[in-house]
């Protein structure tokens, strides 16, 4: 493990060289205009959608699932379709620095174990879920029967684990209230039980989408008992927007140890709702940041820094908050937060000693750097400028567990 051995000052550097074995030769030191950050983590982003991300965000959620996503993931059950899709996305993502993804693949178990071995292949940290879904009125052709869907996700949660990847987890995926069945609700909370996995879905991202859900499922209190009532609620569940969740839902995520996946792109995209980040930390609930491509139009993690910034000022600005989100705060979020939402806090998510290196190395001066710096501007004015402006022209390269993933290697 390429880990993080100490965090000292230069000028032990001598000592330090002693002490671990190292030379001179061998320590690369950074300009002026360099510096290292903790690798992005996007907690929430559908894989088989960055074919149309930037285009189709003009119908609300329901509406655009009918009218652009399930005829685009049906593409899936062809492999090469998926093949040019999923490395393309996971070259964009990685590129933009995102070192750790929660991916939603399509219904297809082929294709979906396709996804983890592009995302292995290229060194990018993941968990990648092959989509569950037993009910879908607006479009037929595209869902399996109950038993199909559970078997199949055995198959692929075996598929994943037997590969033995590093950094690649399987994840169990039932999409949303409105596609599943009590049945395979159930089922698949057995089985994310009895192989100690994660599981993630959508929860209240539209009112639309809630009214449905209680018209389905009459006997349950509210959204979030029906995925608890199913075991699908624990300490390893990730569960993207909540947007409307009730104060006692989130007591109940906070109660369970479940996380949020924070989609601002997303949400104002598809004019779904806003989620009051400061509420949900302030119920201790573990919150990360996710960029929901294709509901969010843009793969990056510095998008979806920017848009948790401008969600949380409109919320200021409607009196529904007395304090915004700093930037400090909502890079946290993309970092730590991600991490500890994915329960990989104790390994990744900041510098600290132990964990392991996912790093992306940020040039404030890249040639064709998008923002200017002037002789005023200090160290943090860089960095801050970086945050609001910067993309991927300035991330020179990238790492995950210490190793070289961006530029790519040639023989990806
Ligand atoms: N709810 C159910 N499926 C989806 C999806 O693909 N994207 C988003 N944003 N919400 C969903
Ligand atoms: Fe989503």
């Amino acid at each position: 493990m390429a880990g993080i051995a100490f965090l000292e000052p230069v000028e032990e550097q001598e000592k330090l060289a002693k002490k671990w074995g190292f030379k001179a030769s061998e320590i690369r030191e950074l300009s002026n205009n360099e510096f290292f950050m903790p690798g992005l983590v996007d907690t929430h982003i559908h894989a088989p959608q960055y074919s149309f991300s930037g285009t189709r965000v003009d119908l609300p959620l329901l509406q655009w699932l009918k009218a652009y996503t399930y005829p685009t993931e049906t593409k899936y059950k062809d492999n090469d379709f998926a093949e040019e899709v999923y490395t393309r996305a996971v070259r964009r993502t990685l590129k933009n620095g995102t070192t750790t993804a929660c991916y939603f693949a399509t219904i297809h178990t082929d294709a979906s174990l396709l996804l983890a071995d592009i995302i292995d292949k290229f060194g990018q940290r993941a968990f990648v879920g092959k989509v569950c879904m037993d009910i879908n009125e607006s479009c037929p052709d595209y869902k399996e029967t109950t038993s199909e869907s559970v078997k199949e996700t055995e198959r692929f949660v075996r598929g994943v684990l037997e590969k033995k990847y590093a950094r690649v987890h399987p994840i169990i995926t039932p999409r949303f209230g409105p596609s599943c069945t009590e049945e395979m609700l159930g089922r698949l909370g057995d089985l994310a039980e009895a192989h100690g996995v994660y599981v993630q879905s959508h929860i209240s991202e539209t009112e639309e989408e809630i009214k449905l859900v209680q018209k389905i499922f009459p006997t349950y209190q509210n959204y979030t008992e029906l995925y608890d009532k199913n075991k699908l609620l624990t300490s390893k569940t990730i569960m993207a927007h909540g947007c409307y969740l009730s104060d006692e839902e989130l007591k109940l995520f906070t109660c369970r140890g479940a996380a949020i996946a924070h989609c601002p792109n997303s949400n104002t995209a598809l004019c779904s709702g806003f989620l009051n980040v400061k509420k949900v930390l302030k119920y201790n609930v573990k919150l990360g940041l996710g960029t929901d491509v294709a509901g969010g139009y843009s793969a990056s993690m510095f998008d979806a820094i920017r848009n948790a910034l401008i969600v949380s000022n409109t919320l200021k600005i409607n009196k529904e908050n007395e304090e915004g989100l700093t930037l400090k705060e909502v890079f946290q979020l993309a970092t730590l937060g991600g991490s500890q939402a994915l329960g990989l806090d104790a390994i990744i998510g900041n510098f600290e000693v132990g964990k392991e290196f996912d790093a992306l190395l940020i040039n404030t001066k890249a040639s064709d750097s998008p923002f200017d710096l002037f002789a005023s501007d200090m160290f943090e004015d860089s960095v801050q400028k970086f945050l609001y402006l910067g993309d991927d022209r300035n991330i020179e390269e990238v790492y995950v567990a210490g190793k070289l993933v961006v530029p790519f290697s040639s023989s990806v």
